[in-house]
Order: structure tokens, then sequence, then C-alpha cells
């Protein structure tokens, strides 16, 4: 079985009220800027959101985010493109990144779940104008993060129909 905050790991979608601590906050982006990155290019930037108009906000750019309306937090992870040493590989930076930032939700006993923006052009645009985002700085995810209402449960999803040997 892969470790415990693997299969652990699920997306929550109902939070409750309580608050996400400042220390466990950092310690989600620190395991944020843990994540492997092209050249080590660390091309990310976060924005972490707790201000509750703010959130609501993000909703009205971002067609699948409602749970915003009762989440705590949210970080929103950017791609700063000018940081970029290899074109290109930013999207798998920042991917590296979220999911760091889930995992680690998991181990703290923190709720999560990751919200698609690039390269959704209608919510690349919402979110840079929301946050006024520089020109060079694209708004990738939302991670949002929270006490769950009810915990989830785990699901394995292992299928060996999708594994091939030196070779398809
Ligand atoms: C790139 C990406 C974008 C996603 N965007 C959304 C989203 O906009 N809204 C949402 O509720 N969940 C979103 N999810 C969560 C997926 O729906 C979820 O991971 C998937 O259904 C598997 O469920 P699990 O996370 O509970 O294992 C996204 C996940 C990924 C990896």
């Amino acid at each position: 079985m892969p470790m415990q905050e693997i299969i652990n790991r699920r997306s929550v979608r109902s939070y409750r009220s309580d608050a996400v601590t400042e220390e466990q906050i950092e310690q989600v982006l620190r395991a944020a800027m843990a994540a492997p990155s092209a050249g080590n290019q660390q091309p990310w930037e976060f924005i972490v959101v707790t201000d509750r108009a703010l959130l609501a906000k993000i909703t009205e750019v971002h067609p699948h985010s409602k749970m915003l309306h009762e989440a705590p937090a949210a970080i929103v992870v950017c791609g700063n493109t000018s940081r970029e040493k290899h074109t290109g590989f930013w999207v798998q930076d920042c991917s590296a990144a979220v999911q760091n930032m889930l995992l680690e939700a998991t181990h703290h006993g923190i709720g999560s779940v990751w919200l698609g923006v690039y390269p959704r052009q209608d919510r690349v645009d919402g979110m840079k104008k929301l946050f006024s985002l520089p020109e060079q700085v694209v708004p990738f995810a939302v991670v949002a993060l929270g006490h769950a209402k009810e915990p989830p449960t785990s699901v394995d999803r292992f299928n060996p129909g999708y594994v091939h040997r030196n070779g398809w």
C-alpha cells in the first residue's frame, strides 16, 4: 500500500467553519516549495486567501469552486514564467507543488481540493483580474483548505490494466 497520506487524501468539498491555523498554512507552503522543478527553477508564487469576500469572488470566475463559500482558506498557486529556465515546464513544476500541498494538508488532518485554473483561458483571465496579477504570472490552480464536515473515505484505484512493461 502507498503511504497513509496518499491513501487518505481525497477531494473535500464541504467544510466546517473553523480556521486553518497560520502554522498549518505555513507547513502547506513549505511542502509546496519542497517540490521538484525543472532545473530547480521554482517558478511558483502563492497567494493565501482567507478574506471571505475574496473567496466568494473566486466562485464568480471559477465555475466549479462553490466550496469556497465555506472553506476558511485557499491558496492560489501561480506560475511565474519570468523565472522559467526551461520553457513550458512551469506547469509540471506547479503540479508537483500542488500535489505536495494536498498531501501535507492531509498529514495535518486538513481537507483540501485542487481546483484547476490553467489552461482554461476564462478562468486564467478572471483570476488574473481578480488578483491584479502581473503579466508574467499565470494563475495555475486554487487549493481549498479546511476541516472536512465528513471525513472522506479512501479509495483504491490501482488498475493493472494501465501498466505496461518494456513497451505497450
Ligand atoms: C487538474 C485538476 C483540476 C481539478 N479541478 C477541480 C475543480 O475545478 N473542482 C473540483 O471540485 N474538483 C477539481 N479537481 C478534483 C478532482 O475532481 C478529483 O481529484 C477527482 O475527482 C478524484 O477524486 P479524489 O481527489 O477524491 O481522489 C481537480 C483535480 C485536478 C487534478
